[in-house]
């Protein structure tokens, strides 16, 4: 048993949805989360500098004496996931493999599409997990630069937002796929958006959900699950902007009442 801690980290408020799955499939868990908000979008940014930012949040996270980091951004995954899992004693999981066996498990065509930052999708990570595990599958990517900004400043149930998503889909409904891998946390906020936009016969696959599937596994295997003990639990979220737009998309995201956010700088 082991009451620490699990680090989530993000470029911004996307990461909520992965904590979302946390809080719901392992309620004994403390979630610590840090959203660099600040510097967000990573998704177009350069490998050199995503790297960077990721490790400052890394760092941060380690020294709150967390015992597990689940970097719940698919960008961060894409580019770093291998070094830091090298590097530090304590387990760590990414989005990208957890969300590839959620999309094989669903589909029934094996045609599965995938949307993400630019950074995510360049990286060729999806199709690498998806056909490791089935050579057969038809993988199509698409980067969508446009939809983290619109979550990010809380405009994700406007009606512009509706027509962007609509708008960048377009390309995607032409593939003919049944499953539609949500290959960035900020995505599952503008998930009835995308749904509409591809149709009832596309499933979307939030790879969060699986993720925290992997996690809850983990903490078995190392035997380090909390125990049953809510009354100590205090849950705490950092973010490198602004609290109050913070607590706005956490608040009504999340079920906790009272969320504990600070402001951090990092870098
Ligand atoms: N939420 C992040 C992801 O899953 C990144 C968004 C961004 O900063 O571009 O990729």
């Amino acid at each position: 048993m082991n009451n620490q801690p699990i680090g989530f980290l993000d470029s911004g408020v996307g990461g909520l949805t992965v904590v979302k799955e946390s809080l719901k499939q392992l309620p004994n868990e403390t979630v610590y989360y840090v959203g660099d908000t600040k510097r967000c979008p990573y998704g177009s940014r350069p490998v050199e500098e995503i790297r960077e930012f990721t490790w400052e949040m890394v760092e941060f996270l380690v020294k709150k004496g967390v015992k597990m980091i689940v970097i719940a951004c698919n960008t961060a995954t894409a580019v770093t996931l291998e070094e830091i899992k090298k590097t530090l004693k304590i387990p760590v999981i990414g989005v990208i493999i957890p969300g590839s066996i959620a999309a094989l498990r669903v589909t029934q065509t094996q045609r599965i599409g995938v949307i993400g930052t630019e950074g995510t999708i360049h990286s060729g990570q999806y199709p690498k997990a998806i056909l490791s595990k089935y050579k057969n599958a038809n993988v199509f990517g698409l980067a969508c630069p446009k939809f983290v900004p619109l979550v990010e400043s809380g405009e994700y149930r406007s009606e512009k937002a509706r027509e962007v998503v609509e708008e960048t889909l377009k390309e995607m409904t032409e593939h003919n796929i049944d499953t539609l891998v949500m290959g960035c946390t900020h995505y599952p906020l503008l998930k009835p958006l995308i749904q509409d936009a591809m149709g009832e016969s596309v499933t979307l696959v939030n790879p969060g959900s699986e993720t925290v599937s992997e996690a809850s596994m983990l903490l078995d295997y190392y035997e380090i699950p909390a125990e049953q003990n809510t009354d100590q639990m205090q849950h705490r979220f950092y973010t490198t902007g602004e609290v109050e737009t913070f607590r706005e998309i956490s608040s009504s995201w999340l079920p906790l009442d009272d969320i504990h956010i600070e402001h951090i700088d990092l870098g």
